[in-house]
């Protein structure tokens, strides 16, 4: 029987992931486990486990616990948290895809979910419809690491005949969660400041255009990775995912759409240079062509659905950093 894990449950993408997981497979079936101690409402209706993911004996103690079977790994630095604690970054978001790994190696559990991003490339990737193999020199912490995760991932199926499976998630935009600080940030902050009919001050320039998706798209393609019969998936490192690429101008535009008077203006810091060395649109036929990958939202969609939902309170962690 199918006894998934998820760890790093309270984040932006855990959150959704953890009630997605549990109306397919059961609220008892599906572990949400997190660092935090307090369990978010949102979380409340199946089990969960305060864990810290570094600790492998208390990983493992969960595991065997519930008879977990699969783990999807979320717990990790992003790439603006992760340049203001470069050690730590490394640290965490190596040493716990290693413990999770390594009980896939050892036949504990028979799945695992990693999520790498668009932070892998580098100045030197074609930036325009960026292919799945291509050059990679990330110049972040953040994707050094996600970089290094691929690898010991490809490495693992190969070697120790892993089932891992892997997406590079474009920038996620939700209104359920606030996003856990990172470079792509700004495009759930903005519907915050337009719903207090607040003016909004943008970290990137407002011709920066990067890889986007909707949370529900994402989502899918996470469930559908990981359920695709075992031989469509041709690729162990990890999947491009294409998304919606578009610029704050653009994103702005769409918004004055609904909120005529709503005012921008841009103050680039720290954050501009780390999205200037990632691409602004990716190609991702692999994950179409081996797994049926389609996604759903344009911007006009996602705004329309983000403006209805975001509450007036609330601010991600990078806007504050
Ligand atoms: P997030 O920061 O919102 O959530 C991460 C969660 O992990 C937090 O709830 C945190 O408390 C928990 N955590 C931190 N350290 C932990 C530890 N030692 N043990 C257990 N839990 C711990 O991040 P997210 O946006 O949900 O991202 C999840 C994953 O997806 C990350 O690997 C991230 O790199 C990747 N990703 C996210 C995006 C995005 O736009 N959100 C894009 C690309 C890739
Ligand atoms: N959204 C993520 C970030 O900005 C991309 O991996 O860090």
């Amino acid at each position: 029987m199918k006894k998934i894990m998820v760890i790093g449950a309270s984040g932006q993408i855990g959150t959704e992931l953890v009630i997605a997981l549990r109306e397919k497979f059961g609220n008892d079936n599906v572990i949400a486990s997190d660092l935090k101690e307090t369990i978010k409402a949102a979380l409340s209706g199946g089990p969960y486990e305060q864990l810290d993911v570094m600790d492998n004996e208390a990983l493992k103690a969960i595991v065997n616990k519930h008879s977990i079977t699969e783990i999807y790994l979320l717990a990790a630095l992003l790439s603006a948290t992760a340049e203001k604690h470069p050690d730590f970054a490394w640290k965490l978001n190596m040493e716990g895809l290693f413990n999770v790994l390594n009980l896939a190696k050892e036949k504990v559990i028979k799945k695992v979910f990693w999520p790498s991003s668009i932070a892998v490339f580098g100045s030197n990737t074609p930036k325009y419809n960026t292919p799945q193999y291509t050059i990679m020199e990330p110049s972040t912490v953040y994707g050094i690491s996600k970089l290094a995760g691929e690898r010991w991932c490809e490495y693992y199926a190969k070697q120790y005949n892993v089932d891992v499976r892997s997406i590079r998630y474009p920038g996620l935009i939700s209104y359920t969660s606030l996003p856990g600080g990172g470079t792509t940030d700004y495009a759930v902050d903005i519907f915050y400041s337009a719903k207090r009919n607040e003016k909004y001050t943008c970290f990137l320039s407002e011709q920066t255009a990067l890889p986007m998706m909707y949370m529900e798209d994402a989502i899918r393609a996470t469930i559908g990775l990981m359920e695709a019969p075992d031989d469509s998936i041709k690729i162990r490192s990890s999947y491009n995912l294409g998304g919606i690429s578009f610029t704050p101008a653009e994103i702005y535009a769409e918004i004055k759409k609904t909120k005529p008077d709503f005012e921008i203006e841009y103050a680039p810091d720290f954050r501009q240079k780390i999205a200037d060395s990632w691409p602004s649109s990716i190609d991702d036929v692999d994950a179409r062509n081996d797994w049926g990958w389609n996604g759903e939202f344009n911007l006009e969609k996602l705004c329309k659905i983000m403006l209805e939902n975001v509450l007036d309170a609330g601010i991600s962690v990078s806007q504050n950093t």
